[in-house]
């Protein structure tokens, strides 16, 4: 009988272990932004280390020209404020270049925001692509796109480089608990002036430039 209770009291203990470790695992596709304001330096500043971190780690099948495993990747980190969103990005990339023509083909990272959340097919006012390449040269398209929100430094290292950009959130309202869309991908430009490999976080088709509806989510907290 003792035997049985204790099996009982055993049995118990690592079903409610299992379910506490399900309640904390992060969602997929779903990001957390904490509140606070960076320096733009492209520095890992205190205020990151406490950020939980996103993988962008899955390459895109079809744009595949090398190894997945030499594939440029890289973790992102999310902070927000009253006007802006705040991304960290450190990347993993063997070979930096921006030889490529055209700015999605050189070595560079992209986060693709829907403000208001409306997963469209198509990008509205609120949509938008930012790109920064590894040398600090900003780009973007989309409907939402101006040149203007976008902010960013960059700082190179042994392993790859450093992102640190702000986005002025012009059609979002920020404040603990708002839900946008967004996508974070990197591009990389191998050894050829050319791309050789794409890597994203959540969606794996190289479409979120035109289609928003298959972003993740980030949350502000
Ligand atoms: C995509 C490219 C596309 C470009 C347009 C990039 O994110 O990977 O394929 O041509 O965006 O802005
Ligand atoms: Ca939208």
């Amino acid at each position: 009988m003792i035997r049985f209770l204790y099996f009982c009291l055993i049995i118990s203990f690592a079903t409610n272990t299992w379910a506490q470790d399900q309640k904390n695992k992060p969602l997929k596709g779903v990001a957390i932004a904490k509140k606070g304001t960076p320096v733009l330096d492209a520095k890992m500043d205190e205020i990151w280390k406490s950020c939980p971190k996103y993988m962008v780690n899955q390459p895109i099948t079809e744009s595949l020209e090398i190894d997945s495993k030499d594939m440029a990747t890289a973790t992102v980190r999310l902070l927000w404020d009253d006007g802006h969103l705040y991304a960290l990005w450190v990347i993993k990339d063997s070979e930096l270049s921006a030889d490529a023509g055209d700015d999605w083909a050189q070595d560079s990272v992209e986060l693709f925001l829907d403000q208001n959340l409306a997963r469209s097919t198509t990008y509205e006012a609120d949509d938008a692509q930012y790109r920064v390449n590894y040398e600090g040269k900003i780009s973007g398209q989309g409907t939402g796109y101006d040149e203007a929100d976008i902010k960013a430094t960059t700082l190179k290292n042994k392993k790859g480089y450093i992102v640190e950009m702000a986005i002025r959130t012009h059609a979002a309202d920020m404040k603990a608990g708002t839900v946008m869309g967004i996508e974070f991908q990197v591009n990389d430009e191998h050894d050829r002036a050319q791309r050789d490999a794409i890597a994203k976080w959540f969606h794996t088709k190289d479409d979120s430039w035109q289609d928003t509806s298959t972003f993740g989510k980030v949350q502000l907290k």
